[in-house]
């Protein structure tokens, strides 16, 4: 087995010194023979104090992602602390009943971080949800999902390639609650199952593999009003699903697997033509990557049912009840605040820009105690070929790379596909000599990606309401294999946006002034500056 997980080789072991959380319902539970850290329970009004200290050899601070906390609290990458130093945080907790998650949070080295280990899963808990008497204890399983790759000395190994951080790291091993390889044991009876998505890029079909639908009791920012049953559910990094696992009528002895289906168009369709062809420049980190395919379907674990028991707890036809917003509360019903998606060489943006500290724009500073319509949209999306080739700056450099028959190639893809910057930029790279070989297959790559891919985008602060979502005609077939596992009816802190799709969402920015970041949950391309602040004043 994988008894020996340790840290990669160029990464210090890392831990959080977090002091055991105080107060009634403060028990700190931990996930046994994980690297992850420990699994903290709060109840919602608990006041809370930790304790962070740094062992890190480089810059950290911890977010907490799904709870509504003071900008200071929340872990901006501003208030990265060093080696030997602590960061007190103190809030109460505001948030109802939920799955949240704690991760780091540096610019740049959230990647690597989140990678090697430092997270945990954090269950809020509230009087609404204890009187449902939902499963609990041994019946209440929380499923961390990660995929990690391992070098030959079986250490998890972090080594982003420019591909890797163009389309994020994958790895070809699927652990869940930092373990390889997990069955389940049960009793012939309902479980709640309560899933994270902690990969830093892999988004997730699951399903049953006997084709039973699953059922939907939360989300999240926590439970849903009602059930509902879905065939199967997408599950991007960041995102949470509170499930329904009945498995009462079961036979003893029966097995079954929850998987991840097949599915399409998460990731620019070029690149898996660059697969097949473009191995020599790209180097072998591409191909090892790639060994569990996105959108291929595999085992995420075994459920195995080992008793039998008549006595099941009924699912409850209501859940709860909380604030759904209305377009005629938000402050800008006609003018949606954008967050535009963008591709670019080398860098995936937000509203065209990298990531600045405090480079806020107009449209991106709140009045606080407002509630706002937001639209999500790709930037580049679906635009007319040759177009951008014709306007952007960047498209001079395709041309340039044309002097060699693979920045030529870069080039072409980019005129073909309507986006100068990509391709010219890519085709550019084809001047280096020795490297134009692998940057031509680049270009290449670039052209690809002018079909754009998913981002999981996630809003730090309150959760949001996702009210509309729509689709581009050129990839509504793509879309029909996903399209059945959204889940809009509850309130979310990431939703992942397919290519050309638009969502329109509607967010609160209450109690808390200050700088607040979002970002693609996909942790290379937040790395890569693909994030922007917030100013709620
Ligand atoms: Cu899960 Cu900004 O974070
Ligand atoms: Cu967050
Ligand atoms: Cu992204």
């Amino acid at each position: 087995g994988l008894a020996s997980i340790l840290p990669g080789p160029s990464t210090q072991v890392v831990q959080y010194v977090a002091q055991r959380v105080k107060g009634p319902d403060g028990t700190v539970a931990e996930l046994p023979g994980s690297y992850l850290g420990p699994l903290l329970r709060l109840h919602r009004g608990q006041k809370v104090r930790i304790n962070f200290r740094s062992k890190l050899a480089e810059p950290t601070i911890v977010h907490w992602h799904g709870l509504h906390v003071p900008a200071v609290m929340d872990g901006h990458p501003m208030h990265v602390i060093d080696n030997g130093e602590t960061y007190v945080y103190e809030f109460e907790v505001l948030n109802r009943a939920g799955l949240h998650i704690y991760h780091p949070h540096p610019h740049e080295l959230l990647g690597k971080q989140l990678y090697q280990g430092l997270a945990g899963g954090i269950i809020v808990n509230d009087e609404e949800e204890s009187k449902l008497e939902l499963p609990s204890g041994e019946y209440e399983i929380p499923i961390i999902i990660q995929d990690r790759r391992f070098d030959a000395q079986n250490r998890m190994a972090y080594v982003p390639t420019m591909h890797d951080r163009m389309m994020g790291y994958y790895g070809d091993r699927i652990l869940v609650n930092g373990r390889p390889e997990m069955a389940l044991d049960v009793a012939s009876r309902a479980y709640r199952l309560r899933f994270l998505n902690g990969s830093n890029a892999r988004i997730y079909k699951l399903g049953w593999s006997d084709g039973t639908p699953i059922t939907v009791i939360g989300v999240d920012g926590g439970l849903l009003e009602t059930p509902e049953t879905l065939p199967y559910v997408m599950l991007a990094p960041g995102e949470r699903l509170d499930v329904w696992a009945d498995f009462s009528g079961r036979a003893k002895g029966s097995e079954f697997t929850l998987r991840s289906l097949p599915f399409q168009g998460v990731l620019p369709k070029m690149a898996g033509r660059m697969m097949g062809g473009g191995m020599g420049g790209m180097g072998g980190g591409m191909m090892a990557g790639m060994a569990l395919p996105v959108g291929s379907d595999f085992p995420i674990f075994k459920v195995r049912v080992t008793r039998t028991t008549s006595d099941s707890p009924k699912l409850p036809g209501h859940l709860s009840s909380f604030k759904r917003y209305t377009l005629a509360e938000v402050a800008n019903p006609a003018k949606p605040i954008p967050i535009g998606i963008s591709e670019a060489p080398m860098a995936m943006l937000l509203n065209g820009r990298p990531y600045k500290f405090d480079d806020v724009q107009p449209n991106e500073r709140i009045p606080v105690d407002t509630v706002q319509l937001l639209e999500i949209f790709h930037a580049h999306g679906g635009e007319g070929g040759g177009h951008g080739a014709a306007t952007q700056s960047e498209g001079g450099h395709g041309g340039a790379g044309g002097d060699k028959p693979q920045g030529g190639m870069g080039g072409g893809m980019m005129g073909g596909m309507g986006h100068g910057m990509m391709g010219g930029g890519m085709g550019g790279m084809g001047h280096g000599g020795g490297q134009s070989g692998g940057m031509g297959m680049m270009g290449g790559m670039g052209g690809g990606m002018m079909l754009s891919m998913a981002h999981p985008i996630h809003l730090h602060g309150q959760q949001f309401q996702t009210i509309s979502r729509g689709i581009g005609a050129g990839e509504a077939e793509d879309y029909a294999t996903v399209k059945d596992g959204f889940i809009d009816s509850g309130l979310k802190d990431t939703v992942l946006v397919m290519p050309g799709e638009k969502v329109r969402i509607i967010k609160p920015f209450q109690d808390f002034k200050g700088l607040f970041v979002y970002h693609c949950h996909n942790i290379e391309h937040e790395d890569m500056g693909m994030m922007r602040d917030f100013l709620v004043e």
